[in-house]
């Protein structure tokens, strides 16, 4: 094996974003503690991730292996009591880590839109779509109400409901929910913030609704030059959205690279699988290939290689005898496996 840099800091910008951008977000080495009933117990570990302007970076991983807490934790809304936090979360340089729950939520809705995955239990049953987007538009931005209204419905139209002024004034439960995920893409956006974090945005949508979401947000991004934080555990929906690609696994970041070269050239074993679990790249007729096994709960994570256990490469002497360090010859590929150098892993193309 070729000796590998071990990379104490967070991968420099993407090379998609040109190499010189400022990120919109900036974590590094963050680390997650929640207060259980058995004690603390850490359920992410040394989290690093670069947005730059305009740039699309995706969280992949299996449930459970930690996406929704690390997105959670940059929208500070993990509850202070029960959670420890450390490393640094900067949004546009500015530290988010320790600051005030006021200022929190200052940032939330205006600088960081946010989008999740189930559009109607994030909209209030009791309030006209209209009156929630026109809600953000004057809190945040102080607007009256009449031109609150009126931003909202075009917001509404842009985000493609049909009868924007007419539906507005519908509540939520008239709405099917792709739409009501479009009324939270409308909200998200209506303070044109830096950033969207979209934590799994299509899973609940069929999927004709969920390709015409995908494209929407693409369009959009592209309009407003917004970066997104995009939560999935989709791969096929990876490939149509994300520049960017982590791979988490057990609370871990496991392989770190631009998305094409993640379809053609995955390092982690880990990867391959979730590649070979694509639908699309499964041959017609052949059995989708699933991964052996289920991602340990954080009280069972190893010493070693944590996806040791479920792995078809592993070494066990090798592997499991001490953490594997996340690292690479350049910061373009960053990969936490020992054998990454030595095995030939299959992408989703050749
Ligand atoms: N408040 C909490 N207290 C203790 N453990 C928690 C808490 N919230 C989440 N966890 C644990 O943290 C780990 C990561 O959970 P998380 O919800 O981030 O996973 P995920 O990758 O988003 O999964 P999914 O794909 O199912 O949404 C899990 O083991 C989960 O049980
Ligand atoms: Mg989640």
């Amino acid at each position: 094996m070729s000796q590998r840099e071990l990379v104490g800091q967070p991968p420099a910008m993407p090379s998609v974003a040109g190499g010189t951008a400022p990120a919109v977000l900036q974590v590094e080495h963050l680390s997650l503690e929640f207060l259980t009933p058995d004690g603390w117990i850490r359920v992410v570990e040394d989290v690093s991730l670069d947005i730059p302007a305009g740039v699309t970076v995706g969280l992949v991983g299996e449930s459970g292996s930690g996406k929704t807490v690390t997105s959670l934790a940059v929208m500070g809304l993990l509850p202070r009591e029960t959670t420890r936090v450390s490393g640094s979360i900067r949004l546009a340089g500015r530290e988010l880590v320790g600051m005030s729950q006021r200022q929190l939520a200052d940032i939330r809705g205006a600088e960081v839109g946010m989008v999740f995955q189930e559009p109607r239990r994030s909209l209030d049953p009791a309030f006209t779509v209209g009156d929630q987007i026109a809600e953000v538009l004057r809190r945040h931005e102080g607007l009256d109400r009449k031109t609150a209204r009126s931003r909202a419905v075009a917001l509404l139209d842009r985000v493609g409901i049909a009868e924007a002024e007419r539906r507005s004034r519908s509540y939520p439960h008239e709405f099917s929910g792709g739409m009501c995920q479009r009324v939270m893409l409308a909200i998200a956006l209506a303070c044109r913030p830096k950033l969207v974090i979209a934590d799994e945005p299509t899973t609940a949508l069929d999927v004709t609704v969920q390709k015409e979401m995908l494209r929407l947000m693409n369009e959009l991004q592209a309009e407003l030059d917004i970066s997104i934080l995009f939560i999935t555990h989709d791969l096929g929906v990876v490939a149509e959205m994300c520049d960017w690609v982590n791979v988490m696994y057990a609370g871990q970041v496991v392989e770190s690279t631009p998305m094409e070269r993640l379809f053609l050239d995955p390092r982690h074993p880990y990867t391959e699988g979730l590649l070979a679990a694509i639908p699309e790249g499964t041959p017609q007729g052949a059995r989708l290939r699933a991964i052996p096994g289920i991602v340990p709960p954080p009280s069972e994570w190893m010493h070693g290689c944590r996806f040791a256990p479920r792995c078809a490469h592993v070494q066990a002497e090798r592997c499991e005898s001490a953490p594997v360090p996340l690292a690479g010859e350049d910061r373009s590929h960053l990969v936490r496996c020992l054998r990454a150098d030595e095995l030939a892993l299959k992408g989703i193309v050749g």
